[in-house]
């Protein structure tokens, strides 16, 4: 009984799978760390697994039908919405991934998802032929980029079917990992200082044009949330974007690259963890035109100077501080990604190839290969900007844990 989860309510919703039995499991270990849970099962859910079970681990009514619950209940899907800290959804079927989906809520776990601003953590188990369809697939990835959060199914023989693939419930210990993570006060982080860098740069050319690029902000803003999550302290030196800036960040404004490698060198000694996310214009304009250039002739020249590499200036002075790096490839990315780690001595670097549809600049997923200073590569699927987040800063621990 650690009471990690003390004080926290998780609404577990059960939906009519094989793997519903191993929600049991679930809800038994969140009351171990002394969450307040409490089930709602979709109407199939009830075949596999009596309500009497939940109840009695959750020590709480279950809730499944709507309307032939006692009266009171009928605005029960509002006050378990509200009283949530996470949703989780386990196991979530084809079925409840394809109703939020579409926006449909027409029984009680439908509409406690709907009602929720909690975090909803889906769990999808189901036939690994259904979980490779192009619809659920599309589902899942829709949700995601509306922050829906997702475990990915493990592989392995299905009991139902006995075949192999993937499409099993991952491990309840697992999943009640992710809810530690997502809401516990297991804060991995805790004490670490964090720098990280966001957002493009503007390099201007005359008083209203600048050079810049379509960085969003949006994966250097995910980790800076997650690393605050885990307890970090975070110094964001953010280019110029449009998106919330993280509560609780220290956020420090810069435009140009060579304002933001001064943001970062007065800064860096302070920290244990360097996360250099920024696309950093790597040319700037050598003469800044005082007045507005004014439209002559056919043609106009501009010359460019080589802006200051943040990254690889500090790689040169880190000492035993972690430094991790992005790399937006389109051709050659493990050539270019491992080239780039030692050259700028790296120990992470994340690379993914801004070619592939769900990947880089602007869009709310990421697809991610993490080449590591030991050699080991960590291959991540298709996710949200923040999963990817959470797993990036799970390798930055493991190697912070080993320098101890
Ligand atoms: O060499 P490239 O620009 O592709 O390297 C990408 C990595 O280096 C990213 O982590 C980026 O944030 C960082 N970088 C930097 N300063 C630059 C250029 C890139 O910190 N001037």
């Amino acid at each position: 009984m650690d009471g990690l989860l003390e004080g926290k309510c998780v609404v577990v919703g059960v939906c009519g799978g094989i793997a519903a039995y191993k929600a049991v499991d679930v809800v038994s270990r969140l009351k171990k760390h002394k969450a307040e849970v409490h089930v709602i099962m979709t109407e199939s859910a009830v075949k596999f697994v009596a309500p009497l079970t939940f109840q009695s681990i959750s020590g709480n009514p279950v809730t499944s039908d709507m309307f032939s619950e006692p009266k009171k209940w009928n605005v029960e899907h509002i006050s378990l919405a509200r009283k949530a800290d996470i949703m989780v959804i386990a196991p979530a079927t084809a079925n409840i991934l394809g109703k939020v989906c579409a926006g449909i809520a027409d029984d009680m776990l439908s509409t406690t998802i709907m009602a929720t601003n909690a975090p909803v953590l889906f769990v999808p188990a189901m036939n690994h032929a259904m979980y490779e369809n192009a619809i659920v697939q599309q589902n899942i990835s829709k949700l995601g980029s509306l922050g829906y959060l997702f475990m990915e199914p493990d592989t392995g023989l299905m009991a139902a079917e006995g075949e192999y693939g993937k499409g099993r419930l991952p491990e309840p210990q697992a999943i009640v990992e992710r809810i530690l993570r997502e809401v516990g006060r297991a804060k991995d982080m805790e004490g670490k200082r964090v720098l990280v860098t966001a957002g493009p740069t503007r390099e201007p050319i005359d008083p209203v044009r600048f050079i810049s690029n379509h960085s969003s902000g949006k994966m250097g803003y995910a980790i800076a949330e997650a690393a605050i999550k885990r307890g970090a302290r975070v110094d964001l030196i953010t280019g110029p974007v449009s998106i919330p800036k993280p509560q609780l960040a220290n956020v420090i404004n810069v435009n140009t690259a060579e304002e933001m490698h001064k943001a970062v060198f007065e800064r860096y000694q302070q920290q244990d963890v360097l996360i250099m996310v920024a696309a950093v214009a790597d040319y700037r304009c050598k003469n800044i035109e005082g007045r507005k250039i004014k439209k002559a002739g056919e043609s106009l020249t501009l010359e460019l100077v080589k802006n200051p590499d943040i990254a690889a200036d500090l790689g040169k002075v880190k000492g035993d501080r972690i430094l991790v790096g992005f790399g937006a490839e389109t051709h050659d990315l493990e050539k270019n990604a491992v080239l780039k780690l030692n050259s700028k001595n790296m120990d992470i670097i994340a690379a993914n190839d801004v070619t592939q549809d769900g990947a880089g600049f602007g869009t709310d997923t990421n697809i991610v290969k993490l080449f590591k200073r030991d050699g080991s590569v960590v291959e991540l699927p298709k996710m949200s900007k923040r999963e990817v987040a959470e797993s990036i800063l799970n390798e930055i621990v493991k190697i912070l844990s080993e320098k101890k």
